[in-house]
């Protein structure tokens, strides 16, 4: 009896300490973080403004992988590029979606928006698009693009070089619409002023809690009207509707006039059966580069402004490779890009420094996972935190200053030297959802960056008593991307060869 009290009693014990370590398992380690309030989690300690700095002080807290919950939703922010590039990148299959939102994903782009769009096959046709303008094979083919969009870059900064801040925003939007739409972007702004609202409104739209629909999204079943936010979202996909399907439709018209007309919309009318897209699918397509390029490709070259005015002896060094290469005579063009390895290492610099998106596009999870003894909720907000990636002392000592030389390696750099702008930083993003952009934005933002450097010394203003007025690298904007606001610097023509070379060069464009 005794013996079978016994066999029963330790039968008993390792069912429960069974029980008990399964349960463990599968609620798993806590995620670390801050004391959450019992009823709204963290959703009055996340600041709006400059959040990234709030997620650098958690990880110094808490460890690379942090927990914070927003009226209930999970939000688990990496600072290790390793667990990004685990969990983002090898587990890319679960960790590619991005937030349903009710407002800015349904109804405002219609469930059309690639970066809204969750992971799927939609996602899929839409990248395959994106990558047949974009991938590095065809980048070849906007050079002349780049070098005319580059050009009239220098002569603006030449004519009113007071104006800089809007002029480095229209070298990419200029870019960008002439590859798209194969036509010049109006000189009135009107185009550029529609599609920069566009964005602005996009952005404001999708900010977490900037509608009551997207933390409740029972209140999508109410009628229309006792829904009036639905109607302003339906006005505002027509707006974006009506326009990048007026030059949508444009290029078709013109595919008939012009039968060599070469733009990424005229491809995607050809290949619209092949690729299954819809009209509005089409339009959305075409716009999307032009929404989601012009405002990243400017950030990165704004950022450039105000590294050279704060730190004119990378300008200096930078200047002196250019002019062995080049000289004033030669406005410098691609051919000799590899060449270049101090100006390429001042650029991944400035991309490590001051990444545009310091929280990168947040991720969602489709799944339930496990990593490292923690689970992960499917629902789940998985950001990238490339500020803190960035700002690693470890790997980027003095991570606050700007120092190119932490990416000259021993010797050449072999290669397209496009395709190395990402390596050995962040800022592009990981796995599946990584920007589809970024040999296009290397190259761009070379050619700026060189022959902004070739032709300027850029010197911050001086004040009245002839001091260097101040440049606040904290004074910059907040949301998904964070730009300098204006700033006092001065656009210097170094000699009037110089001059005389842009001169040249715009007369033949
Ligand atoms: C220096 C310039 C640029 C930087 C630093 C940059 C950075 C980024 C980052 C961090 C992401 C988020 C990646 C993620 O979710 O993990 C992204 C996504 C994206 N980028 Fe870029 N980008 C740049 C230029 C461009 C250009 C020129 C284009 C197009 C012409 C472009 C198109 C896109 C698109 C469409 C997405 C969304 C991809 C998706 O959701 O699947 N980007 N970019």
């Amino acid at each position: 009896m005794d013996t079978l009290n016994l066999s029963a009693g330790i039968l008993v014990a390792v069912t429960v300490i069974y029980w008990l370590n399964r349960r463990a398992r599968s609620r798993g380690l806590p995620i670390p973080g801050p004391k959450p309030h019992p009823f709204v989690g963290h959703t009055f300690q996340i600041p709006k403004i400059k959040t990234w700095k709030f997620f650098e002080k958690l990880a110094q807290e808490h460890g690379p992988i942090v927990r914070v919950t927003l009226a209930g939703d999970d939000i688990v922010v990496l600072s290790d590029p390793a667990d990004a590039e685990e969990l983002l990148g090898r587990r890319s299959r679960i960790y590619s979606s991005r937030r349903p939102l009710v407002y800015a994903g349904k109804y405002m782009s219609n469930n059309m928006r690639l970066t809204l769009l969750p992971y799927g096959d939609n996602l899929k046709r839409q990248r395959a698009a994106f990558h047949s303008m974009l991938q590095p094979r065809v980048i070849g083919g906007y050079e002349d693009m780049q070098y005319t969009a580059s050009l009239r870059l220098l002569c603006d900064l030449v004519r009113k070089p007071e104006e800089f801040y809007l002029h480095f925003p229209r070298f990419p939007a200029g870019l960008i619409f002439t590859m798209s739409f194969g036509s010049r972007l109006a000189d009135d702004g009107r185009d550029l002023a529609a599609v920069q609202k566009i964005l602005m409104d996009f952005v404001i739209a999708s900010n977490p809690g900037a509608h009551l629909v997207d933390s409740f999204p029972i209140l999508d079943k109410l009628p229309d009207f006792l829904s009036p936010w639905r109607h302003e979202a339906r006005a505002a996909h027509q707006e974006i509707i009506d326009l990048y399907g007026r030059l949508s439709r444009d290029v078709k018209a013109r595919m008939v006039t012009e039968p060599e007309l070469e733009c990424f919309t005229a491809r995607l009318w050809e290949n619209q059966a092949k690729m299954n897209l819809s009209d509005e699918e089409l339009y959305f397509i075409a716009g999307s580069a032009f929404a989601a390029g012009t405002d990243t490709s400017s950030i990165t070259l704004l950022w450039f402004v105000m590294a050279m005015g704060l730190y004119p002896e990378t300008m200096k060094k930078a200047q002196e490779e250019i002019d062995a290469v080049f000289g004033s005579d030669t406005l410098p063009n691609f051919s000799r890009m590899q060449e270049l390895r101090y100006t390429m290492a001042l650029i991944k610099e400035t991309i490590r420094w001051s990444p545009i998106a310091p929280l990168s596009f947040p991720h969602y999870l489709d799944a339930d996972d496990e990593y490292k003894g923690h689970i992960l909720k499917k629902g789940t907000t998985v950001i990238s935190s490339l500020w803190n990636m960035h700002h690693d002392e470890e790997e980027y000592p003095n991570s606050y200053s700007f120092i190119p030389e932490r990416f000259l390696q021993k010797g050449p750099t072999e290669g397209d030297a496009a395709d190395k702008l990402g390596e050995g930083i962040f800022g592009f993003g990981f796995g599946r959802r990584q920007c589809p952009g970024q040999h296009l934005a290397a190259k761009s933002t070379w050619i700026a960056v060189v022959r902004t450097l070739w032709a300027f010394n850029i010197v911050p203003k001086t004040d009245a008593s002839g001091n260097p007025m101040k440049l606040d690298v904290d004074d910059c904007t907040n949301g998904l991307t964070s730009r300098p606001k204006p700033f006092p610097v001065d656009f210097v023509p170094r000699s009037a060869a110089h001059l005389e070379t842009i001169r040249a060069e715009e007369a033949r464009i």
